[in-house]
């Protein structure tokens, strides 16, 4: 469920109506809805309910520090993979107790910056990393909380691009290792193992890979305690999948991926982390776009938009599909057209739809993707140099614009041209 309804025949974000977003912001433009955020938030805070737990906003699927403050001041964490996203945690009012730092290459400038300001946890991927990081907490004089993160072999059933937990991929630690790594571990000064991680991969919709992958954990939690490690903590990572087409079955709901937790892991006495982006983020956000022209061609017509696939890569990067709806609400029984839904880009990647039906739609139209509030704005780019689009927040009948549209002059600022050109 979310926030974005029909009322009185136009769309609405909550109780504000996209056309007057659109009036105000111009389009294209991302707007995200507080209620929705929060509803998500909350179904995990429920799935948890009687286990000692931190759920840990994948702030990769959506860093805008307003999104951030709001589920900060909820009560979330935030798992972070950048020195940048972890200052974004911060300057939303996140204490580093919450944050936990994730990612295959964190350098030891961010391992300097993380230990000076505050962390809750390192996962590490590598042993070049740990040891890196055993080197520059013991010249700060200080210890790393650390988990590892293991590659438990299992497959993900999802889109190849985002599957991480098979060994082939670049992913963690194999699970086979594990127990010489936490030897390691516990013999190099600077480090203190906390507890393990797992992330197996996003939008998962099926919750048989989180269980195989969390009873892995759970064997290892009993091997690495026999071995004499405090493991206190488990970080069983994101990836719980969400309904991207209305018509289709829905995925599994956060309280049935709670109740595998309890059934893998709850009798460990570990506190668990989890850190979800996708399904708190996701449906929260759409993508608000004109059309600027409906082109007839040769056995299909084109509706040509405002946006593109340096705004909301999905479709071109993974076949993703978004729902695509129009904001002014079609009559009834309205005869269908069927189009492409393309962008302006020199590419003919850059199409968002192929063969949609909807009612038929002219010149000046706007139109909504659903499902546009993970992995929407955070990997927009400016290819075609066009330059990003703005972010709205709604919290009911309020709106505020969260990032800017910058100018065309704030873009070519950012070049210099060489005195001797
Ligand atoms: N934790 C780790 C270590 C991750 O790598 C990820 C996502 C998450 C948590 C959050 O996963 P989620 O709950 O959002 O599924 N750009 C792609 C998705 C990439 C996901 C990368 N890692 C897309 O647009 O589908």
């Amino acid at each position: 469920m979310d926030h974005f309804l029909y009322r009185d025949g136009i769309l609405h974000a909550e109780d504000v109506s996209l056309t007057d977003i659109a009036a105000q912001v111009g389009t294209p433009f991302y707007v995200y809805s507080t209620a929705t955020l929060e509803r998500h938030f909350g179904l995990f805070t429920e799935a948890l309910s009687g286990m000692e737990h931190l759920v840990c906003f994948a702030v990769k699927s959506n860093s805008n520090l307003a999104v951030l403050k709001l589920l900060g001041e909820m009560g979330a964490g935030m798992d972070v993979v950048s020195g940048g996203e972890y200052r974004r945690a911060i300057a939303a009012g996140v204490p580093g107790d919450r944050i936990v730092f994730s990612g295959v290459g964190k350098t030891r400038e961010e391992m300097r910056l993380v230990l000076s300001q505050g962390i809750r946890q390192f996962n590490l991927e590598s042993e070049p990393e740990m040891r890196a990081l055993s080197e520059v907490a013991t010249e700060m004089g200080v210890t790393a909380p650390v988990t590892v993160r293991v590659n438990p072999d299992v497959d993900a059933r999802t889109h190849a691009k985002i599957a991480t937990g098979k060994s082939e991929n670049k992913f963690g630690i194999p699970i086979s290792r594990a127990r010489e790594v936490y030897a390691e571990i516990a013999a190099l000064p600077g480090l203190d193992a906390v507890g393990i991680d797992v992330h197996i991969g996003s939008q998962l919709t099926d919750l048989e890979p989180f269980r195989q992958a969390y009873t892995k954990v759970a064997e290892l939690t009993r091997e690495l305690r026999a071995d004499g490690h405090d493991i206190r903590r488990l970080d069983l990572g994101g990836g719980l999948g969400i309904p991207y087409e209305r018509s289709n079955d829905a995925p599994p709901l956060p309280i049935e991926y709670g109740q595998v937790i309890r059934e893998t892991v709850g009798d460990l006495g570990c506190e668990i982390e989890i850190e979800p982006g996708r399904l708190i983020s996701g449906n929260a956000g759409i993508m608000v776009t004109g059309v600027i022209y409906v082109k007839e061609g040769e056995g299909r017509d084109f509706l040509i938009v405002d946006s593109a696939m340096n705004d909301l890569v999905r479709p071109a990067m993974y076949e993703a599909h978004h729902d695509i709806v129009p904001v002014v609400e079609p009559e009834p029984g309205v005869d269908q057209a069927r189009y492409d839904i393309v962008g302006p880009i020199c590419e003919t990647g850059d199409t968002f739809a192929k063969a949609r039906d909807m009612a038929p739609l002219k010149a000046g139209d706007l139109v909504a993707f659903r499902s546009a509030g993970a992995y929407g704005a955070v990997m927009a780019s400016e290819y075609n140099s066009r330059p990003l689009i703005p972010e709205v927040l709604v919290m009911g009948d309020q709106f505020a614009v969260i990032r800017e549209r910058p100018t065309y002059e704030e873009m070519l600022e950012r070049d210099t041209i060489p005195a001797w050109l």
